[in-house]
């Protein structure tokens, strides 16, 4: 039987919502004919309640501390898959065979390269410029240079701007770096693996061979993973808004890192870092706690909370294992950093204040950590993280584009201004 909820209004009228099912996790109230029926909106600014689409794509229980891409736990796929394979799973619904892995490789290999004339466009830009906003500006601008292939309402060009994307997103991240210190561009070398691609374009230089290695490019490829999709988050939910009018798919990843630059989102682990930083000491942790927990302050512990999980964080636990062996093969257990975090993340573990709020170290507490020893500059780090996440947010869209209930997204307000007025003559005011 179909299960319905009745809502009674203030005036006594009442109106049967349907309530639909998911496959799993919470049922929703259907609630699109409410202002129809009865002239009221509901309300719900940073969607407390509000499942704002229907997706097969991820799926979290933050209580749980689970997280599925396509019904696969996050730990199984950045046990035994690599990137491309969770790229393919993401913009498939299924894991690749041998074969639909090697043609999917090859597709996204041999379309890595960006249109020469990109490169001229950084030139625009400051050295100093902070690296995201040259990425808002490059990826907005890809759509100047790939306008063959832009018809929203065409599958295969969705098809095709969905490869552009995910296969360039290393070279742009990668130039964006490059620009920033000086050094030339590395174009894309075809006989590496996606991820050992992207080290190679960063670290590598014209003038000598750029030496892999594995356990580095492994870690690089996990932070990948771990990042690809997290269902409607902001920034994901703006690359759907941006879609919803129709915007080119490049305009809406670009709205997308843009939203991802904020501290509160993508900008985590940068803030992370700086916070260590700042603390300096394990001796100047207790006086930074106190700070944290003075409301007053304005000061959080950046790379705890989650507004989803209340639980651990699954990636976390994943991020603080690659961690441990990106440290271990670097010979970098005793970094000051490091030890800073991991006495913070103890005795926040065990801080009522954090224990009861359900405060527990999110994905970005340890990504900074892991990044910084990989060389990554810390203003690079949401840089990486648009990169990996640009497949989730082009799964969204293509979910989005191909639902039959596809409407431009459109919130309504509960409006507290002024109500009508006359406008008087500028004497009188
Ligand atoms: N440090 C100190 N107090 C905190 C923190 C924190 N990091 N996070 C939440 N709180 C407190 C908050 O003050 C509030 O306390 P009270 O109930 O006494 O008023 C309570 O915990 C609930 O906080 P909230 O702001 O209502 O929670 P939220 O779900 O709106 O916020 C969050 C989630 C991620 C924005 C927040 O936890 C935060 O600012 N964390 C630090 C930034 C961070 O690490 N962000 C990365 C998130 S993971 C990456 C991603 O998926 O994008």
């Amino acid at each position: 039987m179909d299960k319905k909820a009745t809502l009674t209004l203030p005036d006594g009228k009442s109106l049967d919502l349907p309530v639909m099912p998911g496959s799993v996790g919470p049922d929703v109230i259907d609630v699109r004919a409410l202002y129809g029926k009865t002239g009221v909106f509901t309300y719900d600014p940073g969607f407390m309640s509000t499942a704002s689409c229907t997706s097969t794509i991820t799926y979290i229980d933050g209580d749980a501390g689970i997280l599925l891409y396509r019904g696969y736990p996050i730990e199984q796929l950045a046990q035994h898959c690599d990137f491309l394979e969770v790229c393919y799973l993401l913009l498939n619904g299924e894991l690749p065979n041998q074969k639909q892995k090697d043609e999917f490789v090859d597709i996204v290999t041999h379309h890595t390269m960006v249109h020469e004339q990109l490169a001229r466009l950084y030139q625009g830009f400051r050295r100093d410029a902070h690296p995201m906003a040259v990425m808002v500006g490059v990826v907005g601008a890809l759509s100047a240079f790939y306008h063959d292939a832009l018809n929203i309402n065409d599958p295969q060009h969705r098809i095709i701007s969905a490869f552009r994307l995910v296969a360039k997103m290393p070279t742009i991240v990668a130039m964006s770096y490059k620009y920033s210190i000086g050094q030339p561009f590395m174009y894309p070398r075809n006989n590496l693996s996606y991820t050992a691609n992207f080290m190679r374009m960063m670290f590598g230089v014209p003038t000598e061979e750029y030496k892999v290695n594995d356990v580095l490019v492994r870690a690089m490829d996990r932070i990948f993973i771990l990042h690809a999709d997290h269902e409607q988050n902001a920034s994901t939910s703006t690359v759907r808004l941006s879609g919803s009018s129709g915007a080119n798919p490049y305009a809406c990843i670009a709205a997308g890192i843009a939203c991802l630059w904020g501290p509160a989102h993508g900008g985590a682990n940068e803030a992370c870092l700086e916070m260590l930083e700042e603390i300096g000491d394990v001796s100047k942790i207790p006086e930074f706690i106190k700070k944290v927990k003075d409301k007053n302050s304005g000061v959080r512990l950046m790379g705890f909370g989650h507004r989803v999980y209340k639980n651990h964080d699954p990636r976390a636990k994943l991020m603080r294992e690659t961690c441990h062996e990106v440290l271990d093969e670097l010979g970098l257990h005793n970094d000051r950093l490091f030890k800073l975090a991991i006495a913070l993340e103890k005795i926040a573990l065990e801080d009522e204040y954090f224990v009861s709020r359900k405060l527990y170290p999110n994905v970005d507490f340890y990504s900074g950590i892991v990044q910084r020893a990989l060389g990554i500059p810390v203003a690079m780090f949401t840089c990486i993280f648009s990169l990996a996440r640009t497949v989730g947010w082009i799964a969204q869209w293509q979910e989005m584009i191909s639902d039959p209930e596809y409407k431009i997204g459109r919130p309504r307000q509960l409006y507290k201004g002024a109500t009508r007025r006359d406008v008087k003559p500028i004497a009188k005011r």
